[in-house]
């Protein structure tokens, strides 16, 4: 079922914070989700009320107000900005709410650790929507498929600069680039990769270079912080004995090579039956249906679906939990005072 008036069973929702992105991708994700909208918060009320007759519920100013007025809300979605989502955030959890939070979720790891003790059975996930995408779901399955398996290494490539003077960024609580955007391929990475247990950056003087992550699981990471136009440079590669996975914009591609490839007397690069060569999985842009749309491509309706999911089935989140929001968010502290040393996590 994909229609939200198909649904049986409605999760009662407000949003707070309904800005650009709310407007253009969360709002619009939720017409495939199971949830009834009760009220739009924000504090540009205008944007609030036009919103909110919009999608037929009510429009407040203030989520105090708001919590206070509408008692049956059960789940918020807030997409307001890092610097004041851990307030709201917590305020949410006061008042005994479901949480899902855009990313950023904060400017700092330690302030995670307050929504952990104030979570109590409530569910919360994080916006981290590379780790929801349909691609990272196929890199899990393969990475645990006995006919797969294990995963070497993976190379992230993103258009980012790693800020200079990392140390002044954490003092000042500032939101640099690394943060608004960085936590995308970590996000894909951790969420397909695991724990990490160290970090090295090495950048040039610009900013440009790699993030080395060393994964609990042994995998090594590369995230390479690539010069050059937006958006076209984001990538990621997943290499193992015996497959590797490519994904670049919506195409995932398995090469599983020449099916007992012999270096003097293969003669045919074709293997036999299906075994060998590539699986290409793409999207078309012909169809208006739902799978090729970037909401579903991106893993925006996949982190909300999950929320939902866990919501009406009680069970607590793994992937986009604080626990992992708070794993991306030592990532990015890590390599912004690594200046070329690894940094050990966890230590
Ligand atoms: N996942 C993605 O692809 C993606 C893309 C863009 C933005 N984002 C994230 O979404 C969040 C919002 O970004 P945006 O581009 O929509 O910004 P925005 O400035 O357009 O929207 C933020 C909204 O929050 C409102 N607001 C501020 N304080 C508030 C409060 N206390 N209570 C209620 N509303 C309040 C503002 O009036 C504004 O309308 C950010 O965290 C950003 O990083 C994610």
């Amino acid at each position: 079922m994909s229609y939200q008036r198909d649904f049986k069973q409605r999760i009662k929702a407000a949003v707070i914070g309904a800005g650009s992105h709310c407007y253009r991708n969360i709002l619009p994700s939720m017409t495939y989700l199971p949830i009834e909208l009760l009220a739009v918060c924000d504090v540009n009320m205008e944007a609030a009320a036009y919103t909110a007759k919009q999608y037929g519920c009510q429009a407040y100013k203030s989520s105090g107000e708001m919590f206070q007025k509408e008692p049956e809300i059960e789940a918020v979605f807030i997409s307001v900005g890092a610097a004041l989502h851990p307030s709201l955030i917590l305020e949410s959890l006061n008042w005994g709410r479901h949480v899902w939070v855009e990313k950023p979720i904060c400017l700092r790891a330690s302030q995670i650790k307050d929504m952990m003790e104030k979570r109590g059975d409530r569910v919360v996930v994080a916006g981290l929507k590379k780790a929801f995408t349909p691609a990272a779901e196929k890199a899990r399955e393969l990475i645990a498929s006995p006919e797969y398996g294990k995963l070497n290494s993976i190379l992230a490539v993103y258009p980012m600069s790693m800020p200079e003077e990392g140390k002044t960024v954490l003092e000042n609580g500032s939101m640099p680039n690394w943060l608004r955007n960085g936590v995308h391929p970590l996000s894909f990475m951790i969420g397909v990769a695991g724990h990490v247990d160290s970090v090295q950056a090495i950048v040039n003087q610009a900013g440009f270079g790699a993030v080395l992550l060393q994964f609990e699981s042994g995998v090594t990471g590369t995230l390479h912080l690539a010069s050059g136009p937006q958006p076209d440079a984001e990538r990621y590669s997943l290499f193992a004995d015996k497959w590797q996975l490519d994904i670049e914009d919506a195409r995932v591609s398995l090469r599983r090579g020449i099916c007992d490839f012999n270096y003097r007397g293969t003669t045919s690069y074709i293997s036999p039956a299906d075994r060998g060569g590539s699986v290409v999985w793409d999207t078309n842009s012909c169809v208006a249906t739902l799978e090729n749309k970037a909401e579903f491509v991106q893993g925006m309706y996949g982190e909300m679906k999950y929320f939902c999911d866990c919501i009406l089935e009680g069970r607590r989140p793994e992937l986009g939990s604080l626990e992992m929001a708070l794993e991306v968010m030592e990532v990015y502290e890590a390599a912004l005072i690594s200046e070329g040393k690894v940094v050990m996590l966890h230590s």
